[in-house]
């Protein structure tokens, strides 16, 4: 049975291929689509969720929009990264995909009260809807099977030295999340760099011959120039369709249990997530952290899901 998901996300040029991962497999059934700030303001990183699943021909799956900012520090987006769009690279037709009116929060806590199972949470951004959810309803937690983000790192950050974006883009709201009591799993940067887009693995977007084929290799394009820029990285990591994966198949995402704790207050640490491999503190273990990813079934799966939906759909 497929299991049940939610994407929360900032598209953003992983989010994307997150999206149509979350859409196309078939382990998987996407209930909703909800957006934040986080990659680019909320209005550009929903427009961009309206994008995607209009070239992908993604209907039936409600989008709505969350929160514009985080907690409490101020908005800063990542443009030098995805592009003053959000979505650089490809020229996208008009969306023909609306979104809802009620706001991300609302949608998610609707689904998880009336959907027949408990639903799994997949945030690939900023956790600030996802905290808002927990904090206003907090009858919604027994209604989630699991959350599992891509956010986070065992070692180094990519906003700052300590600190990965989703984390330090709200670290109040991630600390509510790690802090909830439901079950998380962590799918950070020390696996996340281990699903580079090569230019062998762009070759097989382009080879599937289709419009949104070309597409996701125009994305991954972009993003691997800047990646190129900013970090000297000759391939870009595909962050986010790994958190869709460790769901679609738990033996593609190895983990391992921790207590992940999020720095609130270090000047210079300020979004890390602190994650404890080999209990030198006495914390609870509150994650499964992602430590590995095969990286040739995660292609496999990810390039197959561009597949069906190019089969489907020629915007
Ligand atoms: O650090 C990578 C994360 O930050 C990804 O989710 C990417 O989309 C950006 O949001
Ligand atoms: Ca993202």
């Amino acid at each position: 049975m497929p299991v049940p998901i939610i994407i929360d996300c900032d598209p953003g040029h992983d989010d994307a291929l997150a999206i149509m991962l979350a859409a196309a497999d078939p382990a998987v059934d996407l209930l909703a689509i909800t957006t934040v700030a986080g990659n680019q303001t909320l209005e550009k990183t929903t427009l961009n969720a309206r994008r995607v699943c209009t070239v992908a021909g993604i209907t039936g799956v409600p989008i709505a929009a969350g929160c514009d900012r985080p907690l409490l520090q101020p908005l800063a987006v990542a443009d030098d990264v995805h592009g003053e769009s959000g979505l650089d690279g490809p020229e996208f037709p008009e969306p023909t995909v609306e979104v809802v009116p009620e706001h991300a929060v609302e949608l998610i806590h609707r689904i998880l009260m009336e959907h027949p199972e408990p639903v799994t949470l997949v945030p690939t951004a900023p956790l600030t809807n996802i905290a808002l959810l927990l904090t206003r309803y907090p009858d919604s937690a027994a209604r989630i099977r699991e959350i599992v983000l891509m956010g986070g790192s065992t070692d180094r950050g990519n906003r700052t030295p300590a600190a990965e974006f989703n984390i330090h883009g709200d670290p109040e709201a991630a600390d509510i999340v790690f802090g909830s009591g439901v079950p998380v799993t962590m799918c950070g940067l020390n696996v996340t760099h281990q699903a580079l887009a090569t230019p062998q693995v762009l070759a097989r977007f382009e080879g599937l011959g289709t419009e949104l084929g070309h597409i996701c290799a125009e994305l991954l394009s972009y993003f691997a120039s800047t990646y190129k820029r900013l970090w000297g990285m000759p391939h870009p990591p595909l962050h986010d369709p790994v958190a869709v994966a460790r769901v679609i198949d738990r033996s593609i995402v190895g983990c391992v249990d921790a207590n992940v704790t999020v720095e609130l207050h270090g000047q210079y640490t300020r979004g890390a997530t602190v994650v404890d491999l080999h209990q030198y503190l006495d914390r609870p273990v509150n994650a499964q952290v992602a430590v590995t990813l095969d990286a040739e079934r995660f292609w496999d799966r990810m390039v197959g899901a561009v597949a069906a939906l190019g089969a489907r759909h020629t915007p």
